[in-house]
């Protein structure tokens, strides 16, 4: 299949919804990162995605709808934590997990009784949306196991020869995915931390829980909040483990690679690279500016994989705002790997 790649006009966006009428599957922009939508209601296109993405079949999609009246056909019941948090956030990097309808095909769920809802706030996947007329199933545009694409050129990296069309939107404005929120409790539970921080829900929900797997592993055998937990995530190619302690413990990590016989590199914040000297960053935002961390995150962990290094160090981020989202992906794209200020 040729994967064509157009700048997302009022023309492409009408071709897009017409493939995704028929059943195709289609990348766009949103906010976040960029998606790969399909009907959302037709279980067959539904299952293009997940052989596109080559996704795990256990790990359900998140609808995205244009209008708040479309999200009636689609769950049972508004809770009142839904209601308030709609008013708040939507459109924007917030999805909502509630109780689904038969409406709603049970591959998108992954046979979950619950389903993911989120409205985007990106114009492009709006009209998309809109004039394609049903909501859209959509994962992130990467294949499974992959950083996130925040720009057309990555989803063309992973997608080519898999997918008909991408509607080029320029590069996401968020650069993490949005927040998953599960409500069907008495208590709303963030299972993952995104563009809409806990600090933000506090504020207009009051009390907020945690799922523990946001910044530990599951446990063997352990339940799986939300589904995509489990699955490796993030990753780039090269080995990549996170240093605490600053500039000077990444650049002593670094130095002591090289004295290995390694080449490393580091990925670090721009107050972090000025100070580095001949060692070679990349650089994920202003340590001072979580936003811009985030926003560069995904393109950093693939330019990663462009330098020729062997090695990677990563500089962790204060776990705040949307920092919460950025060491969230961080530890899985490092698997987890952390050495503290002390260690070797
Ligand atoms: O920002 C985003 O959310 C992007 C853009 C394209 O909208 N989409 C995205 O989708 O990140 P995906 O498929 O990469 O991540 C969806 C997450 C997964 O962690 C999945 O397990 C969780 O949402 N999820 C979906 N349905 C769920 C459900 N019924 N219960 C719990 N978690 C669910
Ligand atoms: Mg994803």
């Amino acid at each position: 299949m040729k994967t064509r790649l157009v700048k997302a006009d009022s023309a492409a966006v009408n071709e897009a919804a017409s493939l995704l009428r028929e059943g195709q599957v289609v990348a766009f922009p949103t906010e976040t990162v960029y998606g790969l939508g399909a009907d959302g209601l037709n279980g067959d296109a539904v299952a293009r995605i997940f052989a596109v993405k080559n996704r795990p079949a256990d790990n359900p999609l998140i609808l995205h709808i244009a209008s708040r009246r479309d999200l009636d056909a689609l769950v049972t019941r508004i809770p009142p934590a839904a209601e308030a948090a709609m008013v708040e956030f939507w459109p924007g990097p917030l999805t909502l997990v509630m109780e689904k309808t038969d409406a709603v095909p049970p591959i998108v769920t992954a046979g979950l009784p619950t389903v993911a809802v989120r409205m985007p706030s990106h114009p492009v996947a709006r009209r998309l949306i809109a004039v394609a007329g049903r909501p859209l199933a959509a994962p992130s545009a990467n294949r499974s196991g992959r950083p996130s694409p925040t720009r057309a050129g990555d989803v063309l990296d992973d997608m080519d020869g898999r997918i008909p069309l991408i509607l080029d939107g320029g590069s996401c404005a968020v650069g993490v995915e949005s927040t998953v929120l599960d409500v069907t409790g008495p208590t709303p539970r963030i299972l993952r931390p995104g563009g809409v921080t806990r600090e933000m829900l506090w504020r207009t929900l009051g009390p907020v829980d945690e799922a523990p797997s946001v910044m530990r592993p599951l446990d063997e055998g352990e339940a799986a909040p939300s589904p995509g937990m489990r699955h490796r995530h993030y990753a780039p190619r090269v080995p990549l483990t996170i240093v605490e302690g600053g500039a000077p413990a990444l650049f002593l990590r670094y130095d002591q690679a090289e004295t290995r016989g390694k080449t490393p590199v580091l990925l670090c914040t721009a107050q972090t690279a000025r100070d580095a000297g001949s060692r070679r960053c990349v650089v994920m935002g202003d340590r001072d500016d979580a936003d811009t961390i985030a926003e560069s995150l995904f393109s950093a962990l693939r330019e990663l994989d462009r330098v020729g290094a062997d090695i990677a160090f990563a500089e962790a981020v204060e776990p705040a705002g949307v920092g919460l989202a950025v060491m969230n992906r961080l530890l899985r794209a490092a698997q987890f790997r952390v050495e503290g200020r002390n260690t070797r």
